[in-house]
């Protein structure tokens, strides 16, 4: 049976599991380390390091260093380094790349398929990011699985009985609170709340404001455009904060900070105690309070609480966030299991469901947005609530405001906003092809859909003629994940013509099956060029690519014979 690996591609760390028999296994890296720094370095176009090797040369070479590539992933940032650009994708394409590699020396066989998790409030255009960096890392990404989710599944799957869980998720990047019910083998996701940049790293940057802020005071010197610097108090004061999770208090210490310039060498020095920490976090620990309870009433867990509290990511450990949640949720104790590993161990955990036949134990997730469109007057029109359990659809039908009008443009988004401006827009979709009628007579029915990844499609019908390929629905390009839509387009006629080329050279070596299957694929992919539905692009494009690496296998083989 194909292996399906787990990923855990976290903003400051990453993991990779599989599954050993009916245990989940946390796979080392080739360092013998079971998480991976999310670092990457690139000091030339084929001189990339990822991990621990990134991170130990940060210092000295900052400026072709990344982390926390996660945070920008489908914002349109990108890396300059060398005077060439980086996406976010590519970037978190080498931290795959390696994830993958350290897999197959470890499982001694090829990997393509991987399960990718990704926070729960990650938005359509992050997650498509994470789609695209797993493609361009070789994966097939089989879904994407919300973080806690997977944690939670990695918590009880084994455990029998009912529970109600909250997973509480703090990791470097992001923070994301889940209430799933386990009832028998299913588990069902009830509610999820979140804030994707609200982390440890927020931590950090505060705790570094202070110490800098006191420095400068006290030299009157300003080190925060010295990048070399500045990395190396970035990884001091991690390292305090790490420390006051466990002391009551720790000494920020690094002699000769900037003390190459003329007069006394300088050096930095600061006592920070818990309190004084505590204070620095406590508006940030409140908010992810404040989403819990949210969380907890929406799920409807309020008056019989919660039976297992999870807790997940690094930043979990604070005592500040134990302290917190006793409180608000009752609870005499809280205990902590493996909150680094344990959501790659429930990404390895779903691979297994999803190649297992026999269905054992099924998964039910949410949506974490409103999904809506913009109506006139940038009011946002919701059609599809958040918390909707997933797979989900709903239709609207929308008309034209005036004669003879035969496109309609709609912007959907998702949000919680009012106002459609404030909320995130997810593509502006030009419905062409309309027939020709007066003035709101025309009757364009639009469907939504939100797959198992929480990605939306969207497709258009003329209900007056019945037409679905007559109205065309186009992503305008407003430089959202949207966007990538038009591309596949493109790639699905290039990857046609590439099959086609080597089809007409293998064929007579090829059994039956394959090339029924090849030119089944062959078609439908040059009806969904055509056609508008991106869903059908998508699912072709990845038939597609498989069918060459099929062939290439096939091609390697017939020329070993002979
Ligand atoms: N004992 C500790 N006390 C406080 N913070 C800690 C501790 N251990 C780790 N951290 C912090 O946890 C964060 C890393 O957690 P984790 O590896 O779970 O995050 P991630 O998966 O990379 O991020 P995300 O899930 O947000 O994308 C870092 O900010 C790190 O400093
Ligand atoms: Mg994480």
């Amino acid at each position: 049976m194909r292996t399906v690996i787990g990923i855990d591609l976290g903003t400051t760390n990453s993991a990779v599991a599989c599954m050993d028999g009916n245990e989940p296994l946390v796979i080392p890296n080739d360092r013998g380390n079971r998480i991976t720094p999310s670092v990457v370095a690139i000091n030339g176009p084929d001189d990339v390091l990822v991990g621990e090797s990134a991170k130990n040369q940060a210092v000295v070479n900052a400026a072709s260093t990344i982390t926390a590539a996660k945070r920008v992933m489908g914002s349109g940032t990108v890396f300059t380094i060398g005077g060439r650009t980086y996406t976010p994708e590519q970037v978190c394409s080498y931290i795959l790349r390696k994830l993958r590699k350290d897999a197959e020396t470890f499982l001694g066989q090829p990997v393509q398929d991987a399960i990718i998790t990704v926070p729960a409030h990650f938005s359509e255009a992050q997650r498509r990011a994470t789609q695209e960096a797993g493609r361009l890392a070789g994966l097939r990404v089989r879904r994407l699985l919300n973080e806690p989710t997977a944690a939670a599944l990695a918590y009880a799957y084994r455990t029998p009985g009912d529970r109600r869980i909250l997973v509480y998720d703090l990791g470097g990047g992001t923070f994301d609170v889940t209430c799933l019910q386990k009832e028998g083998n299913t588990f069902s996701v009830l509610a999820s709340e979140g804030d994707n940049h609200l982390g440890g790293v927020d931590f950090d940057a505060l705790l570094l404001d202070r110490v800098l802020g006191e420095f400068e005071r006290n030299s009157e010197l300003n080190f925060r455009s010295e990048p070399i610097l500045m990395q190396q108090l970035s990884e001091m004061v991690e390292r305090a904060k790490i420390e006051l999770s466990t002391s009551e208090s720790t000494r920020i210490l690094i002699p000769f900070f900037g003390g190459a310039g003329a007069g006394a060498p300088l050096h930095l020095s600061y006592e920070v105690n818990r309190n004084e920490f505590y204070d620095l976090i406590d508006a940030l620990v409140r908010k992810t309070v404040k989403l819990t309870m949210a969380a907890v009433r929406s799920a409807g867990f309020g008056l019989r609480g919660v039976d297992s509290l999870v807790l997940s990511g690094g930043s979990s450990r604070i005592p500040l966030v134990h302290t917190y949640l006793k409180r608000a949720l009752n609870l005499e104790r809280v205990s902590l299991v493996n909150p680094d590993e344990i959501v790659a161990m429930g990404a390895a955990i779903q691979g297994a469901l999803l190649s297992d036949q026999s269905d054992t134990v099924h998964v039910r997730d949410v949506t974490a947005y409103n999904l809506g469109v913009e109506i006139e007057g940038d009011h946002f029109v919701t059609i599809l609530p958040r918390n909707s359990p997933v797979p989900a659809r709903t239709h609207r039908t929308f008309t034209t405001v005036s004669d003879r009008q035969s496109s309609v443009e709609i912007h959907v988004l998702q949000g919680e906003e009012p106002a459609a401006s404030r909320n995130i827009s997810l593509g502006r979709f030009l419905l062409s092809g309309i027939q020709e009628a007066r003035r709101g007579e025309a009757r364009v029915q639009v469907s939504f859909e939100i797959d198992e990844d929480a990605l939306v499609w969207v497709t258009a019908r003329d209900l007056r003629t019945g037409a679905q390929q007559n109205v065309k629905v186009t992503p305008v390009s407003d430089g959202t994940g949207a966007a990538l839509d038009i591309e596949v387009a493109d790639r699905v006629a290039a990857l046609v013509e590439r099959v086609e080329q080597m089809y007409a050279q293998e064929q007579f070596r090829l059994d039956a099956e394959f090339r029924a299957e090849i030119e089944h694929t062959i078609r439908r992919a040059s009806e969904a060029t055509s056609g508008a539905d991106l869903r059908a692009l998508h699912e072709c494009h990845l038939a597609l690519e498989t069918i060459i690496g099929e062939l290439h296998v096939e091609l390697g083989r017939s020329e070993a014979e002979q």
